[in-house]
């Protein structure tokens, strides 16, 4: 009897340790990381299922790549947690999303260990109340296709070197404190993302953002201060779909090329000083 339990115990142990999906997956390294964000927001409720009685890949909003041990997305959303984000968040190599959301409480920058995160694709740290500039290193995260920094408190300039984004798709920075000019750069940016930048305190001229060859389809720049002389806009992206500029200080009047936008499914200038006939 007692072999026979010893040789059914290695079998299940041999059938476990090559069945990781059946055992239940965990990888060490990700474990230890997981451990040190817990501890990092002092074990907050929300993590109440990170203990050694389950694989890591199965707590609580953590999820691991198919047929792999590796973490490829941690999210925590509508949480009462508070503290900043925890530089360890970048010892999680295999992470492709990232998620805080509506966090009232979640405060601080963004630290610069995420830049250790190269396969990350979907950062969104949305409804927070995080501040500072945006962070020049995020320019590094070559994967990103969605990068979602919208109703936080950040502030200071929007740094040109997010246009070499390779694959970017939707830029969020609407309802921060952004001040200062649309960096340039954004007239060329390397892949052609959806840009919400509305409810800022964005100004200047960003005429150059149109212009017929620009990939662009969607411009939310609602609610800033922008100020330039529409007339002078010669064309406008061809295929835009979405333009909303309301709430600026844009003068001048509203030029006959928009006629030629067939894709056009939104064009708001409401709440400027613009004059003329409409086209
Ligand atoms: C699991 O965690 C508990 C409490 O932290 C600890 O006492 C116990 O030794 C751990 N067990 C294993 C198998 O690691
Ligand atoms: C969390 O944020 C809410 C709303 O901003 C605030 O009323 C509350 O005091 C904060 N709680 C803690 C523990 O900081
Ligand atoms: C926005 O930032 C400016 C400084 O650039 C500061 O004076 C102002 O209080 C901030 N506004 C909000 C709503 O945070
Ligand atoms: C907007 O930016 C200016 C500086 O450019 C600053 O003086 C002002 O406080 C900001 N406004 C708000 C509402 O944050
Ligand atoms: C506009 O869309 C058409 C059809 O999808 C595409 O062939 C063309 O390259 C686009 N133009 C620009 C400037 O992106
Ligand atoms: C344009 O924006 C203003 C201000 O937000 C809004 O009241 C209005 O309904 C919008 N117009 C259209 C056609 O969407």
């Amino acid at each position: 009897m007692a072999t026979f339990f010893q040789l059914f115990s290695t079998l299940l142990i041999l059938f476990l340790s090559t069945s990781p999906s059946i055992a239940g997956k965990c990888n060490k390294e990700d474990e230890k990381a997981l451990i040190s964000i817990k501890s990092h927001f002092n074990n907050a409720y929300h993590f109440a299922s990170w203990t050694n009685t389950s694989a890591c890949c199965d707590w609580y909003g953590v999820k691991c790549s198919l047929n792999s041990d590796r973490v490829s997305d941690l999210y925590v959303i509508q949480d009462s947690l508070v503290g900043t984000l925890p530089s360890t968040i970048g010892d999680l190599p295999f992470l492709t999303s990232l998620r805080f959301h509506k966090l009232p409480n979640l405060t601080g920058s963004i630290p610069s260990s995420i830049t250790k995160l190269h396969s990350l694709s979907l950062l969104i740290l949305s409804w927070n109340s995080l501040s500072g500039p945006i962070p020049s290193f995020l320019s590094s995260l070559t994967s990103l296709t969605d990068l979602d920094l919208s109703f936080n408190h950040f502030s200071g300039e929007i740094p040109p070197s997010l246009s070499s984004l390779p694959i970017l798709s939707a830029l969020h920075l609407d309802r921060n404190n952004f001040s200062g000019s649309i960096p340039s750069s954004f007239s060329s940016f390397k892949s052609s993302p959806d840009l919400y930048l509305f409810h800022n305190n964005l100004s200047g001229d960003t005429s150059f953002l149109f212009f017929a060859s620009s990939p662009v389809t969607t411009i939310d720049l609602n609610r800033n201060k922008l100020s330039f002389d529409l007339s002078l806009v010669s064309s406008f992206p061809v295929n835009i779909t979405y333009l909303d500029l309301n709430h600026n200080k844009i003068f001048g009047s509203i030029p006959n090329s928009i006629n030629e936008l067939t894709g056009l499914t939104t064009f708001n200038v409401s709440y400027n000083r613009l004059c003329g006939e409409i086209p």
